[in-house]
C-alpha cells in the first residue's frame, strides 16, 4: 500500500533541510579549520558520502519495516531517499564550484570513467526524486514500482564511482559493497518469500 505522506511539499522540505545541514556542517568547518587546506575537495568528498550512505540508508528501510512490522519506515525511506538526493546535488555543485569549473560541462562530466560513473548515478536519482511526491504516485500507478527499481541501479554504480576514485586504502569501499551486499541480499531474500512459500505450499498439496 502507498504510504501516506505529505505530497510535493515534502520535497522543498527535504531540500531545505539538507541544504541547512550541509551549510551548518560546511560553515563549522571553515570556521573550525576542519576542512583543512584544501576545503573543496573534502566538502565535495563529504557531500558525495553522505549521499552514498543516505542511499543505504534507504535500502534499509523496507526490510526494516518488514521486520518490525510499522509502516511509518516507508515516510521515513521516501525523506532519506529525498535527502541522497539533495546531497548527491550538493555534491555535483561542490564538484563544478571547487573542483573543475563550469566551463565545457559536457568535457568536464566525460573527463574521466568514475565520472562518468557518478552522471549516470546521478542521472537515475533525478527521476526518482521527481516522483517521489504521493501524487506522482498515484498518477504512475503499477510503473511507480518499476520506475524505483533504478535504485539498485543508482546505488550500485555510485559505489562503482566511490570504488574507482580511490586512490589507495580500498578498505572503506569493500566495507561499504559488503554492506550493499547484505542489504541488496536481505531485499532479494524478501522478495523471493513469498515465492518459496507458494512453492512449499505447491510441495505440501
Ligand atoms: C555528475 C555526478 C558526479 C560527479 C561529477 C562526482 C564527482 C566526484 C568527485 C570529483 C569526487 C572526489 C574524487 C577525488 O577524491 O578526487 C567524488 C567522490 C565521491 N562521490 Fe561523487 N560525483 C558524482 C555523483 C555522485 C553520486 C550520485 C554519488 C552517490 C550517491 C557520489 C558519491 C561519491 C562518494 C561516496 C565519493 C567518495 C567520497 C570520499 O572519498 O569519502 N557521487 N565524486
Amino acid at each position: 500500500m502507498a504510504p501516506k505522506c505529505g505530497g510535493a511539499a515534502r520535497v522543498p522540505l527535504a531540500g531545505g533541510g539538507a541544504g541547512i545541514f550541509a551549510s551548518y556542517v560546511v560553515g563549522w568547518g571553515y570556521v573550525s579549520g576542519a576542512v583543512g587546506p584544501d576545503p573543496g575537495q573534502i566538502i565535495t568528498e563529504a557531500l558525495g558520502l553522505a549521499a552514498f550512505q543516505l542511499l543505504l540508508a534507504t535500502l534499509a528501510m523496507t526490510p526494516l519495516r518488514r521486520w518490525t512490522g510499522w509502516g511509518g519506515w516507508l515516510r521515513v525511506r521516501r525523506m532519506l531517499g529525498l535527502f541522497a538526493f539533495f546531497y548527491a546535488v550538493l555534491h555535483v555543485l561542490a564538484f563544478l564550484q571547487f573542483i573543475l569549473g563550469w566551463s565545457d560541462l559536457w568535457a568536464t562530466f566525460t573527463k574521466r570513467p568514475y565520472i562518468i560513473a557518478g552522471a549516470v548515478a546521478f542521472l537515475c536519482l533525478v527521476p526518482l526524486a521527481v516522483t517521489s511526491p504521493v501524487s506522482a504516485m498515484r498518477r504512475l500507478g503499477p510503473y511507480w514500482k518499476r520506475l524505483h527499481k533504478l535504485i539498485y541501479l543508482a546505488v550500485g554504480v555510485a559505489w562503482v564511482h566511490f570504488l574507482w576514485q580511490a586512490r589507495s586504502d580500498l578498505g572503506e569501499m569493500v566495507m561499504y559493497g559488503l554492506l550493499l551486499a547484505i542489504l541488496l541480499g536481505v531485499r532479494a531474500i524478501g522478495q523471493a518469500g513469498p515465492v518459496w512459500s507458494l512453492l512449499k505450499r505447491a510441495d505440501i498439496g
